[in-house]
């Protein structure tokens, strides 16, 4: 089995697919429109059995993890302490991992993170929480260290409930690929993905640990009860293999396939790969809706390795669409109306074309021009994922603003700040900006974690990050008069993984769509990550529009990084030629402060896109930038 993330949307052969069938969830997974009701939920199971162990007068031990994934049931599990007298006083807990070689209070130690988002804010005994400790000085030391953590685990009566998130790596705990069912509590090395997924968490990739220690797989398929959570778009491919491919050491999340209690909880993002949701027609009779016919012509597209106008009747029959044909259609007309709907998807005028038939273009002509307000979470990712269409819509006359939601300063490598401090030192002007930061200029030149979070690294941090999007922007048409930055508190007093939203963000950005009063918007991460400055981004501004209607009955979705669409899911593509392509990629080469920006992979991704459209049929162009429709209603 390949990679999980090196999968492609199309991947299925001949005989995966007659195989499917019989490989659909091998678990119990629950799917919630939204995190923060699953979240509830599994909070309230957790809550009843806290309750009901009270009630006997016996202890509850709970398996913990750490990442942005349980933090919506920890703070369930606060409000629940605070609002309805849940007492932790009969609580023990044992975390799931821990890094190597982190002080614990390490800003990224699972220690602290514990810490700061449940122990502190309830009333759990000290001493009765644990957390491998992945600190010693020899391999005995540690093993021994390990041995002992099991047997802890033991000596509590075993843990009664188990809360795991999933890497994409597949991993549980940190159990990565080859972890044995059998494994128990040891040191592990990361897997690079794993270590991908974390870098900017520790400013870069060259900065997060190598090993940790971790609960091996033997060791959480003992609990009770299991509780596997996962949110957003950029978990659903390896969420299905965990679910639906037979178990792999692989893909450690599918051993919990032979616990009897185990139970994935999804939201609607994260489940979206699933064979129910991704070929319902496959598992059930399905009514045909014009955007399902598409995506099932689409794949069987892929899948015989035909354009959609080549597909024949037995291409339809033996992809399971036998009954598209029997509803009184033929291959014939079902191939030319489906290539006309993604040809109708795309559009070189993306702010709609002036005195054009509009019934078939996916926006409107009217009002021309119009005014876009283009939103970006991290003020770099409208810029990466849409740059090429800023700039058509410029061209065409369309009043464009950007609006960078945060500051992105946690992105910003420490390197870009000394180099800043370099440079006003060598001008004699460095007296202020060291006196503000005082010790942190040592603190950045080691990569010191704390560095990254002290307000004014933040602040010199963000005017450089400000600097360089102007300038990228400017490459692509705009000018720095249309360029907002709302710094919002949410990014400012958080960090990655452990934002808190407050009323003050939502003011902000209302007032802000107040104001520019658009008719076309664009924002990217409807399907992120709700816990990412991404998914927040999207939350906030959907919230805003329910506020301050705009005038227009949808909004578009640009493609962020981890969220490649794919053909069926695409409402409007803008075809992008060589020369606008290398325009793009010299704006994006201007933003050279931000951590593992990959431009190269990022024009790449805009390539795949148009080899994907032509490999269905369609024209062959360089590259598209690509969108998806949210209909304000349902915001
Ligand atoms: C954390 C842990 C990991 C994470 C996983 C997902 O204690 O054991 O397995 O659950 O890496 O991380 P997030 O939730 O940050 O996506």
């Amino acid at each position: 089995m390949g990679h999980p993330s090196q999968r492609c949307w199309k991947g299925c052969s001949r005989q995966t697919v007659d195989d499917m069938h019989d490989r659909y969830e091998k678990i119990p997974v629950q799917v919630y429109p939204e995190a923060g009701e699953a979240a509830r939920r599994v909070a309230a199971a957790i809550a009843g059995l806290i309750r009901s162990r009270q009630e006997e007068g016996r202890d509850a031990v709970l398996g913990l993890a750490t990442g942005s994934t349980p933090i919506p049931v920890y703070r369930e599990l606060i409000r629940l302490h605070h609002e309805k007298g849940l007492s932790f006083c009969n609580v023990t807990t044992f975390n799931l991992d821990e890094y190597s070689g982190l002080d614990t209070n390490h800003p990224e130690s699972y220690t602290r993170f514990m810490r700061e988002q449940l122990f502190d804010h309830v009333d759990i005994g000290e001493g009765r929480t644990n957390i491998p400790n992945a600190s010693g000085d020899s391999a005995e030391e540690l093993e021994n260290k390990c041995a002992a953590y099991e047997q802890k685990i033991r000596d509590a009566g075993g843990i009664d409930i188990q809360l795991l998130g999933i890497g994409r790596s597949g991993h549980i705990g940190f159990n990565e690929p080859g972890s044995p069912v059998t494994s128990r509590t040891r040191v592990v090395t990361l897997d690079r993905i794993t270590r991908l997924d974390a870098s900017a968490d520790f400013q870069g990739f060259h900065n997060v640990p190598r090993t940790a220690v971790t609960m091996g797989v033997g060791t959480i398929l003992e609990a009770d009860k299991v509780f596997l959570l996962a949110w957003g778009k950029g978990k659903a491919d390896v969420v299905r293999i965990a679910a639906e491919e037979p178990e792999s050491e692989v893909v450690s999340a599918s051993f919990l396939q032979r616990h009897s209690n185990a139970e994935f909880v999804l939201d609607k993002a994260a489940a979206g790969d699933l064979t129910r949701l991704r070929y319902p027609w496959l598992v059930d009779s399905i009514s045909w809706t014009r955007r399902m016919k598409r995506r099932a012509i689409s794949w069987a597209s892929g899948k015989t390795e035909k354009p959609i106008l080549k597909l024949v009747d037995d291409d339809y029959n033996e992809s399971g669409l036998g009954d598209l044909i029997v509803e009184g259609e033929n291959s014939y007309s079902l191939n030319i109306a489906t290539f006309n709907d993604f040809q109708h998807t795309i559009t070189g005028w993306p702010g709609g074309k002036p005195d054009a038939n509009e019934e078939t273009r996916p926006e409107k002509s009217t009002p021309h021009p119009k005014h876009a307000v283009i939103f970006s979470a991290e003020p770099q990712d409208a810029l990466v994922g849409m740059g090429a269409t800023i700039n058509r819509l410029k061209e065409q006359g369309h009043h464009v603003t950007l609006v960078a939601l945060t500051s992105g300063n946690l992105r910003v490598r420490d390197q870009e700040a000394l180099k800043l401090i370099r440079c006003l030192k060598t001008l004699g002007q460095s007296e202020q900006v060291s006196h503000q930061l005082g010790d942190h200029v040592e603190r950045l030149q080691v990569s010191h974690a704390e560095a990254a979070l002290n307000p004014e690294v933040r602040k010199l941090k963000s005017a450089i990050l400000r600097a360089e999007v102007v300038d990228s922007a400017s490459a692509l048409g705009v000018d720095e008069e249309a360029l907002q930055f709302l710094n919002l508190p949410f990014y400012e007093s958080g960090r990655f993984r452990q934002f808190h939203v407050t009323d003050a963000d939502h003011e902000a950005v209302a007032k802000l769509l107040e104001m520019l009063n658009p008719n076309l918007v664009f924002v990217s991460g409807s399907v992120a990550d709700p816990m990412s400055p991404q998914g927040i981004a999207f939350q906030l501004v959907a919230a805003a529009i329910r506020k301050f209607p705009i005038t227009a009955d949808h909004i578009w979705c640009y493609r962020h990084r981890e969220e490649a669409l794919k053909p069926y899911e695409i409402d409007m593509s803008v075809p992008i030629s060589p020369l606008q392509h290398e325009l793009k990629g010299n704006a994006l080469q201007r933003l050279r402060a931000v951590v593992d920006l990959r431009n190269e992979e990022s024009l790449n991704d805009d390539r795949s896109v148009a080899a994907a459209y032509d490999e269905l049929g369609l024209a062959e162009y360089e590259a598209m930038e690509v969108f998806q429709r949210v209909k304000v209603e349902k915001l």
